[in-house]
Formats: C-alpha cells, sequence, structure tokens
C-alpha cells in the first residue's frame, strides 16, 4: 500500500457504479484504498469496475481491496482466486469458516498466480490474501443461533459481567479462525477493532488486521454490532480501517474521511509515543 500514514479503506457499497467511481475519485489521494464487494460484482463485474477504478486521473493508481468473501468447496475457490488474482487487487480475502484445505487452496492459487502470471497479467505487486473470520456484523447471539458457539462455551465467570463474558467468547473465536488462517499461511484476517491486540497477541505483529465495523464515536451503528471508534481500532492495533456509510454516506464525504485521518494520525502518534516510552525504560 502507498502512503503507510493512510489506514483507511473506503467500502463503494449502497451506490450506483457512477456514484462509486466518482467516490472513489473524490477519495483517492487520502485513502489507503477503496473496497468492492458484492454489489459490484452482482453488477458490473469485477473486471469492469477495477478497469475504471484503474483509469481515474491521478498520480497514483488506487489500491482496491477486492471483498467478495468466497465460500465453495476447495477447487472452486482456487479456480476463482486464479481469476481474481489476475485481475490485479492488492487485497483479497478468504472466509475462514471455509476450513483449511479451501484457504490452503487459495494461498497456493495466489501464489501460483504471482509465480507464474505476473507479467502476462502486468501485476506490478503480490496482493495479501487475509481470511475473514466472523463478520463484525454477528454478535454472541447471533454465532450462538448459527452454532459457531455452544451455550457451554458462555462461562459467566464471577466478577466479569454478562456482556464482557459473551465479548470473550466471541473474541476467541475470532482468534481461533485467525490462528487457522495464519496456518495456512494467509498474510492477516479480518476481524472487529476488539478483537485485534488478542489476534496479534496469538498470531504476531507482522500478521496484518482489517477492522470494518468503524463508527465515529455518537454515530449509529447501523446493521454492525461490534464496533469501534478509528481511535481505537488504530490503538487496537489495527493495520486498515475498512469504512463504508460513515464516509460515503456524510454530507461531505472528503471532510468527513479528513477528519477520520486525522484521528487516525493522532491514534498512531500515540502509539509511537508509548512504544519509544517502553524503549526508553527497558
Ligand atoms: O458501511 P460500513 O462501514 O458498515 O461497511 C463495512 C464494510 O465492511 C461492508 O462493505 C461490509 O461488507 C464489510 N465487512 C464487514 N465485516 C466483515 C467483513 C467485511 O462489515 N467481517
Amino acid at each position: 500500500m502507498r502512503d503507510p500514514s493512510k489506514r483507511v479503506i473506503v467500502a463503494l457499497d449502497n451506490m450506483s457504479y457512477a456514484e462509486a467511481i466518482a467516490m472513489a475519485q473524490l477519495l483517492q489521494a487520502e485513502v489507503a484504498g477503496v473496497k468492492i464487494g458484492l454489489e459490484r460484482l452482482y453488477a458490473e463485474g469485477v473486471s469492469a469496475t477495477m478497469d475504471s477504478l484503474a483509469c481515474l486521473p491521478g498520480p497514483e493508481m488506487v489500491p482496491v481491496f477486492a471483498d467478495f468473501k468466497p465460500y465453495d468447496i476447495a477447487n472452486t475457490v482456487s479456480k476463482a482466486m486464479k481469476n481474481l488474482a489476475r485481475l490485479g487487487p492488492q487485497i483479497i480475502n478468504v472466509p475462514c469458516l471455509g476450513g483449511r484445505k479451501m484457504l490452503m487452496a487459495a494461498r497456493k492459487a495466489v501464489d501460483d498466480v504471482w509465480e507464474n502470471d505476473r507479467y502476462n497479467f502486468g501485476l506490478t505487486r503480490k496482493p495479501l490474501l487475509v481470511g475473514v473470520t466472523i463478520l463484525t456484523s454477528l454478535g454472541f447471539e447471533d454465532l450462538r443461533e448459527i452454532g459457531l458457539i455452544t451455550t457451554e462455551g458462555y462461562a459467566a465467570v464471577e466478577g466479569i459481567t454478562p456482556e464482557i463474558a459473551q465479548a470473550k467468547t466471541v473474541r476467541n473465536l475470532v482468534v481461533k479462525l485467525a490462528l487457522l488462517a495464519k496456518s495456512c499461511g494467509l498474510d492477516g484476517a479480518v476481524a472487529g477493532a476488539h478483537e485485534a491486540l488478542s489476534i496479534h497477541a496469538a498470531c504476531g505483529s507482522s500478521f496484518k488486521i482489517i477492522t470494518p465495523g468503524i463508527r465515529l464515536a455518537g454515530a449509529a451503528a447501523d446493521d454492525q454490532v461490534r464496533i469501534a471508534t478509528p481511535s481505537e481500532a488504530i490503538a487496537a492495533g489495527a493495520d486498515y480501517l475498512v469504512i463504508g456509510r460513515p464516509i460515503t454516506e456524510a454530507k461531505d464525504p472528503l471532510a468527513t474521511l479528513q477528519l477520520i485521518n486525522q484521528q487516525v494520525a493522532e491514534a498512531l502518534a500515540q502509539q509511537q509515543e508509548g512504544v519509544a516510552r517502553y524503549a526508553r525504560k527497558s
């Protein structure tokens, strides 16, 4: 990715194709990248959208996070990943719930494209392959309903509230899936900000963490459940923040993004200060 102080990836959801391209053009200098997802895939297709984004005027091409979460058998995911990697996105994801065989097939597919096809397809950078742990729109009860958390998993430990115990249970599941992704050779994980610290502790600091579910302090959560502010996400160690509606539905998307970037810069500076203080002490 480009300027390392830029951490926001804007989700181009909830808008028409023309609006998405215009939004990318408006925000491109201030983002780490833009995210295209199912809405674009099922309308114009990935290839057409990537071509339009690649043609935006500007000093650099805007990096694209292709967020399609393909959930299928390993063979199908492998072929789909190859097709996608050849289009040149800089971040690609797969759901960890697809299991080890699928994750390893995705890993191998992306590696194969980079090793064998990158010159034919003019690829300049190997994409990051990240595993989607648990959608940030899901909470404890949702996960219990679909059987990913059993009632026994919820231990109401003395001295902590049920909410904290539930968050801990969700976090354990997310960390388990991130560890699975890591053991399959993936470069990082998509998770809630409140799980980022635990993921870095378990998977190491070079394992990238991308956090959706970001909301400005006091803003509406929409359909997200495991939410955090930009500053909280950065303080927890998130590498990239995926933000959609808080920016794209704001009265002034560019000003809102700039405000978020300022909060991100402050949180990064505080983090650096903490590291420097620790280094001086030790
Ligand atoms: O509008 P909002 O900021 O909620 O958009 C978040 C984006 O992140 C959506 O495009 C959604 O598909 C995506 N996402 C998510 N949770 C995940 C993975 C992706 O919300 N675990």
